[in-house]
């Protein structure tokens, strides 16, 4: 059958245009490791020269990672080399603490993901996946904080507590909360800081999250929180807990059948589950359906990371990132008898969030 060369030529162009995405974000992660983005943002205009003097480099390489800004539209270029940072560039790509601070997620894809990606012939072959540990290392810890931390700092206490029926009252008068799959912990500190008078709980099976969470807790005074690994010290099996929360973890559990059956024991009859997990369809035709621009971007974290994980041992279940939608989450809540979903909506493109009860 002949080829249609116009299609040809389209996917060519498709596929440079994703070669160019992955260069960008390569660029990004200099900009934002070596503090480019940070100096940019605090120096108005700048030559290459004055920043590569600001930050003792070598104004060559600033040069021409400045020209591959103004190309991509991050930074301006103002004419006869002198270029400067929008504020609107710099609460993305140089203010951590802005809600909308998007450089930390460079980070993990380059290097840190994209350096699996060798080991994937015997993955794909022995069909056994990666844990955290073993695909990403301390520094995924890091980067996976920084991608989520703007999001945990700004919304978690303000705005999704308070939409939680019950929640802050429990948590006011000296509740128990775990959050199982914390990383390094943002998310369960930033709860502890609000309630002192709870205790809050940390589970997670990677040691390098925490050893991190464990070395944030000790540069603050919490003492209402500690961290534990669930498989040397799993959720105790009589109800214990007020709230459990699982934020983007289900789907990376290799067995999150037993996991949401735990959670349901460890759970007091009044208590609430509350779950974070990728939207997503039922099946990749309900995903394809939908057109999310970041689907491909979803299932490349899928096989490099949440995939991976949830296939990293005997018998997993492999939910993968897409792989633990609102029906999947129905149905499974339903099976491990919890009576009560309701679906809240957080104004976060990526995620959608259960507020589970028994
Ligand atoms: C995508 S990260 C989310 C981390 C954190 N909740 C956040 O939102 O930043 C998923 C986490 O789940 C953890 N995890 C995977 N399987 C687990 C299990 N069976 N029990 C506890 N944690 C698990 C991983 O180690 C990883 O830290």
């Amino acid at each position: 059958m002949a080829l249609d060369e116009d299609r040809v030529s389209e996917l060519a162009v498709e596929v440079f245009k994703h070669l160019n995405g992955t260069m960008i974000t390569a660029m990004t992660v200099i900009g934002d490791e070596l503090g480019l983005y940070r100096a940019l943002a605090s120096s108005g205009v700048v030559t290459s020269e004055i920043l590569a003097s600001e930050l003792s480099m070598s104004e060559r390489w600033v040069r021409e990672w400045l020209h591959g800004q103004a190309a991509v539209g991050y930074v301006d270029h103002l004419g006869d080399g002198r270029f400067e940072m929008s504020a609107e560039a710099a609460a993305v790509l140089a203010d951590d603490s802005h809600p909308r601070f998007s450089a930390g997620g460079a980070g993990m894809i380059v290097p840190l993901l994209s350096r699996s990606v060798p080991a994937m012939k015997r993955v794909f072959e022995s069909g056994r996946g990666l844990t955290y540990d073993e695909f990403g290392g301390a520094q995924f810890a890091e980067a996976q904080e920084r991608m989520w931390a703007p999001w945990f700092q700004h919304q978690l206490v303000d705005t999704v507590l308070p939409a939680l029926d019950g929640v802050v009252d429990k948590l006011k008068h000296g509740g128990r909360l775990a959050d199982t799959g914390c990383g390094a912990g943002v998310a369960v500190m930033e709860m502890a800081r609000a309630y002192p008078d709870a205790e809050f709980v940390g589970y997670d099976n990677s040691e390098h999250a925490l050893e991190r969470a464990n070395r944030s807790k000790r540069q603050t005074n919490l003492e209402n929180v500690h961290f534990l690994n669930p498989d040397v010290d799993p959720l105790p099996s009589e109800p214990t807990y007020d709230v459990i929360t699982t934020f983007d973890c289900i789907h990376d559990m290799a067995h999150p059948t037993p996991a949401i059956r735990a959670i349901r024991s460890a759970l007091k009859g009044d208590g609430t589950w509350f779950v974070a997990d990728v939207h997503a369809g039922d099946s990749l035709d309900e995903n394809l359906e939908e057109a999310n621009p970041l689907l491909p971007m979803l299932y490349g974290f899928s096989v490099l990371c949440c995939l991976s994980s949830s296939m990293s041992s005997p018998d997993a279940e492999g939910f993968g990132t897409l792989g633990f939608g609102e029906a999947k989450a129905r149905r499974m809540a339903a099976e491990a008898e919890f009576s009560r979903f309701r679906r809240h909506d957080f104004a976060n493109p990526l995620n959608a969030y259960y507020e589970i009860r028994p």
